[in-house]
C-alpha cells in the first residue's frame, strides 16, 4: 500500500492568535490529497484546536514534557495536549536538541510518553554540517533512532522526520538524492529494528528549507513521505502550494 504524504507545518515561535485562526480556517477548507498537520506554539493551540476539530487536519504541539504533571516550571504535559485533542506532537526537533540541550535519553522518554497518551510523535533526527562532512550522517541518524526508540515496541503510530541540521532555516535544501539516501537508510534500519511491514508503513518526512519550488522533486523520491516545514509554513499561500503543488 502506498504511503499517503503528510505535509506538516512547524510554526516554531511565530504567529498571533488571529493569524493562527485565519490560517486554520483556510487550511481546513483546502481540498487536499495530502494529509495536513499544524504544529503550533502552546498559546495558539486552543484557538487552532477549536478551528480544526472535526476536520481532517491534524494539530499538535512542538514539544512536551514526559510527565503528566508536577513541578516543571514552563513545561506542558501530554495530558494538557490531550485536553485539546491534539493528534500529534513534535519530539526531538533539532532546535530542542541543539539550542535547549535535549539528548537521546530525554527524547526517548518523551516518545514513550507521547505514545502512551495517544499522541503521534513526529520524531526528528538529523546530522549537523560537521557530522555530514566527516561522513558520519548514517552513524548519527542511526544512534538517534536506536536510542530514541529504545523500548518502543510498536511504531505503527510513529512518524520520523529526517531534518539535516544544516538545511533547517538556511535556504540550503538537501538535494532529493541526498535526502532519499538517508530516508532509504532509515527505512532499512527500521526493518532491522522492527519488521519489513513496520518499515514499509512508516512515514518518513523530510525537513529543511522545503518550499513550493523544491517540494515536487523531493516528494517524488521513493522513501520521502511528506515534509516538516518551518519558514514556508508561515504563509497560507506557500503552505497551500506544498499541500497541493501546481
Ligand atoms: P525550515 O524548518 O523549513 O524553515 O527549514 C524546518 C523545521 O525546522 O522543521
Amino acid at each position: 500500500m502506498a504511503r499517503k504524504l503528510l505535509i506538516a507545518a512547524n510554526w516554531k515561535m511565530h504567529k498571533t492568535i488571529p493569524e493562527a485562526v485565519d490560517f486554520a480556517k483556510k487550511i481546513k477548507e483546502l481540498k487536499a490529497e495530502r494529509d495536513i498537520l499544524v504544529c503550533a506554539p502552546f498559546t495558539l493551540l486552543p484557538a487552532v484546536a477549536q478551528e480544526l476539530q472535526g476536520s481532517s487536519v491534524g494539530f499538535g504541539g512542538q514539544n512536551m514534557h514526559f510527565e503528566e504533571k508536577g513541578a516543571f516550571t514552563g513545561e506542558i504535559s501530554p495530558l494538557m495536549l490531550n485536553e485539546l485533542k491534539c493528534t500529534h506532537v513534535i519530539i526531538g526537533h533539532s532546535e530542542r536538541r541543539h539550542v535547549f540541550g535535549e539528548d537521546n535519553a530525554l527524547i526517548n522518554k518523551k516518545i514513550k510518553s507521547a505514545l502512551a497518551h495517544n499522541l503521534i510523535p513526529v520524531f526528528c533526527v538529523g546530522e549537523k554540517l560537521e557530522e555530514r562532512e566527516a561522513g558520519k550522517t548514517q552513524d548519527v541518524v542511526k544512534e538517534q533512532i536506536d536510542k530514541g526508540l529504545e523500548g518502543v515496541e510498536n511504531v505503527d503510530s510513529v512518524v520520523i522526520a529526517y531534518e539535516p541540521v544544516w538545511a533547517i532555516g538556511t535556504g540550503k535544501t538537501a538535494t532529493p538524492d541526498q535526502a532519499q539516501e538517508v530516508h532509504a537508510f532509515i527505512r532499512e534500519f527500521m526493518t532491522e529494528l522492527y519488521s519489513d511491514d513496520a518499515a514499509n508503513e512508516l512515514r518518513i518526512l523530510y525537513g529543511g528549507s522545503v518550499k513550493p519550488a523544491n517540494v515536487k522533486e523531493l516528494m517524488s523520491e521513493k522513501d520521502i513521505d511528506g515534509a516538516l516545514v518551518g519558514g514556508a509554513s508561515l504563509e497560507f499561500d506557500s503552505f497551500s502550494q506544498l499541500v497541493n503543488p501546481q
